[in-house]
């Protein structure tokens, strides 16, 4: 039986790897994609893929939390209806960075709302779905700039002297404490904190200013391909050997230690407990 996974970020960069890496394993595919032309161009190029496997995608957009809200939503109603309520896999990959201090409709910092709320209300939808697996894994797309980020419980959201670095590699250490608090709460589905490397994607491209697309320019250049992570990202999704490693933090398929402050329990349980608050959600174990 074909295994099914859920992907957002499908339409792009690394997720849209994942997604072309997940159906040549024969696995069933429902990306989240927020633009419909983008998700035609990619049903186009994987129609060659689809023979095994199922490529869907469920339209939805993860900028706050009304939105994220109805995208799980479709997306529940979607594998109920085509999958008997299953999957075994879910892939949080979708990101942003932002330049300049935008806040969402629920009056939340952007990068702090799609990078880690985002992540944390979709896994809330996702998990009646994967309690139905006997195999179910969650993976969630960190970053090495994680390592330079620091809680401040003042400043959550980098909204005070916003800038767009700090921001962002904050919102990155939230997705290792909350893969680390995830796994402690849950022991039946396994998850993982991925670190990608520098890959050539267009993430600083799409909301950012001009000095900053001259930055990540040449950053890119440096990059890798995105199949080098996703190569990766499908191995933890799927492989024995990552069983035991839930909650770490996973480089090029090995597990390394992530930052200090990452390991702090009492940060982790702070930002589930606000997390929670701001999302108006109550995860049942
Ligand atoms: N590239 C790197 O070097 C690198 C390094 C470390 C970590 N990462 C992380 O890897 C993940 C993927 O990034 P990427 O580099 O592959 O960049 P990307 O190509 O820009 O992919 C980001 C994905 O997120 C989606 N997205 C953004 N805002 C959204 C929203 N409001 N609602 C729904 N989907 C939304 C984008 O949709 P569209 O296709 O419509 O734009 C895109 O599919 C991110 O979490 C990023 O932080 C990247």
């Amino acid at each position: 039986m074909n295994k099914i996974a859920v992907v957002t970020g499908a339409t792009s960069g690394i997720g849209k790897a994942v997604v072309e890496l997940l159906l040549k394993e024969n696995i069933h595919v429902v990306g989240l994609g927020r633009n419909i032309e983008k998700i035609e161009s990619a049903m186009k190029e994987f129609a060659h893929l689809t023979d095994e496997a199922n490529l869907d995608f469920v339209l939805g957009d993860l900028s706050d939390t009304r939105q994220t809200n109805l995208a799980g939503q479709a997306i529940v109603d979607f594998v109920n209806e085509k999958y008997d309520g299953k999957i075994d896999i879910l892939m949080n990959i979708a990101g942003i960075v932002s330049s300049g201090l935008h806040l969402n409709e629920d009056g939340n910092e952007v990068t702090f709302a799609i990078n880690h709320l985002a992540v944390f209300l979709m896994t809330y939808h996702m998990i009646p779905l994967l309690k139905k697996s006997d195999d179910p894994r969650i993976l969630v797309v960190s970053s090495l700039s994680h390592y330079w980020a620091s809680i401040n419980w003042k400043n959550i959201q980098s909204k005070k002297f916003y800038n767009i670095l700090k921001s962002y590699k904050r919102s990155k250490l939230y997705n290792v404490f909350f893969v680390k608090e995830f796994s402690k709460r849950y022991h039946d589905i396994k998850i993982y904190a991925i670190d990608p490397g520098l890959v050539k994607t267009e993430l600083g491209l799409k909301r950012t200013n001009r000095l900053a697309h001259i930055i990540w320019n040449s950053k890119m250049n440096k990059g890798k391909n995105p199949l080098y992570p996703a190569g990766f990202m499908v191995h933890v999704a799927t492989q024995e050997k990552y069983l035991t490693l839930s909650g770490h933090y996973i480089k090029k398929g090995i597990s390394i230690e992530s930052s200090k402050v990452s390991y702090s329990p009492e940060d982790a349980r702070k930002l589930w407990e606000y997390s929670e608050e701001l999302t108006n959600i109550k995860f049942k174990y």
